[in-house]
């Protein structure tokens, strides 16, 4: 039950994705609606501040999770996928993981770059840099440019699943979905 059988992902592994999911998608709901308030507004900074919990809250979820999945292996794919996009499909999420701690780390660089702390709801997150103003555009390229990865990982990734299950008919989504067995 708490480990994946099988034939279905267990409640562990279900709940570390569906939370880092939210939480991805909450930090880029966040900054996305961002653009909707005007620069300076009390909005547009509370937005940011979710947006840097959302984030964090990704990167602290990171590590239990991996540990459960380095212990647990994924359950097995019914009919199983060509080895190669078997191959991919490893990749792809090999990928959103580095993608779920280099967003976060570039964000605390950036902020910290800029001479801005940087807190987790309220609780300071140890200094990794000293603010260093010629970096702060840089660093926060960096975030974007990994951010807009994100976005399009996350649709192959959202793509793959329906895919798999509308037109290969696997049971690639309902390992995840699907009743535990
Ligand atoms: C509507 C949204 C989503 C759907 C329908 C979905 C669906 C799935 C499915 C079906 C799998 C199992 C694939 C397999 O074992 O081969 C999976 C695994 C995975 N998903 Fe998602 N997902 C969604 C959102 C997200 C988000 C937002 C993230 C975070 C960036 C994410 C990260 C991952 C990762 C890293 C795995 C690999 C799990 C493992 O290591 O076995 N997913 N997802
Ligand atoms: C899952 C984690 C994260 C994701 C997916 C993410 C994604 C993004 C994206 C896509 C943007 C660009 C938005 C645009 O195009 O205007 C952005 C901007 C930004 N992010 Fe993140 N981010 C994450 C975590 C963090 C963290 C942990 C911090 C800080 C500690 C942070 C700080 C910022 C800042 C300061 C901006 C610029 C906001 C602005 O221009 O008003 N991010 N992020």
């Amino acid at each position: 039950m708490l480990r994946n059988s099988q034939h279905s992902y267990g409640v562990l592994a279900r709940a570390f994705h569906w939370l880092s999911a939210i939480a991805v998608l909450g930090a880029l709901f966040c900054i996305e609606i961002n653009d909707f308030f005007p620069r300076g507004s009390a909005e547009r900074l509370q937005l940011l501040l979710w947006h840097i919990d959302a984030g964090l809250l990704t990167a602290l979820l990171l590590v239990p999770r991996l540990l459960w999945r380095l212990g647990n292996r994924p359950p097995q794919i019914t009919p199983a996928p060509q080895p190669l996009f078997q191959l991919l499909a490893h990749a792809g999420h090999w990928a959103l993981y580095g993608l779920m701690l280099a967003l976060p780390l570039f964000g605390v660089l950036a902020q910290q770059a800029a001479g801005k702390p940087v807190a987790l709801f309220g609780v300071a997150v140890p200094a990794l840099l000293a603010p260093m103003p010629e970096y702060r555009h840089l660093l926060r390229e960096i975030h974007e440019l990994l951010g807009n990865l994100m976005i399009a990982a996350l649709a192959l990734h959202v793509a793959a699943a329906v895919w798999h299950h509308r037109f290969l008919r696997d049971n690639t989504l309902t390992r995840l979905i699907g009743p535990l067995r």
